[in-house]
């Protein structure tokens, strides 16, 4: 049999790796917690209903690029490709709109598309997201961009571009239409292919289309800004005024449209110019309309969603270095093993990275694995003292001033724990 591999456009993401993964989501986590968002977990898979009313049926993700199948109770399912869509269905399912209107919350996990994979692209990525529900006031938008911002800036992520736009509301929207569409017509032969193909299913996209030809066209076409209604343009003003109140630079892309039908008003998105041709990091907006649209109650709300893969790429070195191990337990014979492992249990219960010696090598092996993993301290337990009932413990790596060494009893834990308060939790 052939070796097995992953799928194309997964990735396995090894314990070296997982180090960075984790401290980057440490202090995103922390961040969020700290501005009282709670999290929601909604299942992966989902019914593509779901994904088709939610999303949209003539966007790319549910067109081209949704993984779906029949399972065998002869449903369609789908993966989900994000999880705005879900966490409206968990919302409007659970009631738990009625109880408080308002809600904060943010969703961690993977998510799948059928994309050509390239560096940060990837058939099963992850994302960070983070949905304001039932918030309906221009500073919620400012609020969500400035945590979008702010967990970016925490990473110590620089060279961040933040692109804002207006989509207005459906009517603002519907009136473009109209005349977007008579323009599509007479220069339908100045695009590419793609975007003719899109003039039927979803002109908005053509906006945001990358190729030079269409991009010069379009130069010449109707703006969406010009058909906003009065409402919508004061609510933009107010945007970019509090922006630079808060002192977020951004930058203003009337063809940022978005690849996901459900965006009204504000859509944004922040880039960075290092990473290549997947530049995007975050991507959100409002979305005032979806969870009616889905069978709720008339619900604004408004999001983003970070994907984790680009952010480990931007975020430093510096959070790749794993936690030192604190203390080394050395040991050898019979007694002392089990005592070890005692000792081992009984140390968990400080905030300690602790590593006990399972391999039973001779003294000098266990010490030079102490010496590799530059253990700060190492408790040494042999037949001497198993027999004594007391255990050495010393500093080991020589830049950890303190205490040196200690011989103390398995029975004093008042001593063990002044010890390591004294030469292990000191900041
Ligand atoms: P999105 O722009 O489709 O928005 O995705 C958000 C982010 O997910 C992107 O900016 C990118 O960083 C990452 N991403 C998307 N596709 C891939 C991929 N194939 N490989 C790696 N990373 C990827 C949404 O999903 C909306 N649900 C965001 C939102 C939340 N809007 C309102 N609330």
């Amino acid at each position: 049999m052939n070796n097995l591999k992953n799928l194309r456009g997964t990735v396995d993401l090894l314990p070296e790796q997982l180090i960075k993964w984790q401290n980057v989501e440490k202090i995103v986590l922390d961040q969020l917690a700290r501005a009282s968002i709670n999290e929601i977990r909604t299942p992966i898979l989902e019914m593509t209903e779901l994904f088709i009313r939610g999303i949209g049926e003539a966007t790319d993700v549910v067109s081209k690029e949704m993984y779906t199948f029949i399972d065998r109770g002869e449903r369609s399912c789908t993966l989900r490709p994000e999880g705005t869509a879900s966490v409206a269905r968990a919302l409007i399912q659970n009631g738990m709109l009625s109880n408080n209107p308002l809600q904060k919350l943010w969703y961690m996990g993977p998510m799948f598309r059928y994309e050509r994979p390239q560096a940060g692209r990837q058939r099963q990525f992850h994302q960070l997201g983070v949905e304001f529900i039932g918030y309906d006031s221009v500073r919620s938008d400012v609020e969500i961009i400035a945590l979008a911002w702010d967990v970016l800036g925490k990473l110590g992520i620089k060279e961040l571009n933040l692109e804002i736009n207006t989509l207005g509301d459906l009517d603002d929207r519907l009136n473009f239409q109209k005349s977007f569409l008579k323009w599509l017509e007479i220069n339908k032969n100045s695009l590419d292919l793609d975007s003719q193909n899109r003039i039927t299913k979803n002109p908005l996209r053509i906006l945001d289309s990358k190729n030079i030809q269409t991009q010069k066209a379009l130069e010449n076409a109707p703006r969406l800004f010009n058909f906003l209604s009065e409402k919508s343009h004061k609510r933009y003003s107010k945007l970019k005024k509090n922006l630079e109140v808060l002192k977020i630079p951004y930058v203003e892309n009337f063809n940022l449209v978005r690849g996901l039908d459900y965006y009204t008003h504000t859509a944004f998105e922040i880039t960075s110019g290092a990473l290549g041709s997947q530049a995007t990091v975050c991507g959100g907006g409002r979305y005032d309309d979806l969870i009616k649209q889905m069978g709720g109650p008339n619900t604004p709300a408004i999001g983003f969603a970070i994907g984790l893969e680009r952010l480990i790429l931007l975020a430093g070195k510096e959070l790749e270095i794993p936690r030192k191990t604190d203390i080394y337990i050395i040991n050898k014979g019979l007694i002392a093993e089990s005592l070890a492992m005692n000792l081992s249990r009984k140390l968990k219960n400080y905030d300690l990275l602790v590593e006990l010696d399972l391999s039973g090598a001779s003294f000098s092996k266990q010490f030079k694995k102490a010496n590799k993993l530059k253990s700060k301290s190492i408790i040494v337990i042999g037949d001497d003292e198993a027999v004594k009932g007391e255990f050495l413990i010393k500093l080991f790596d020589k830049s950890v001033n303190g205490n040196e060494e200690e011989v103390i009893s398995f029975e004093n834990d008042i001593k063990l724990e002044k010890w390591i308060k004294n030469n292990l939790l000191v900041n």
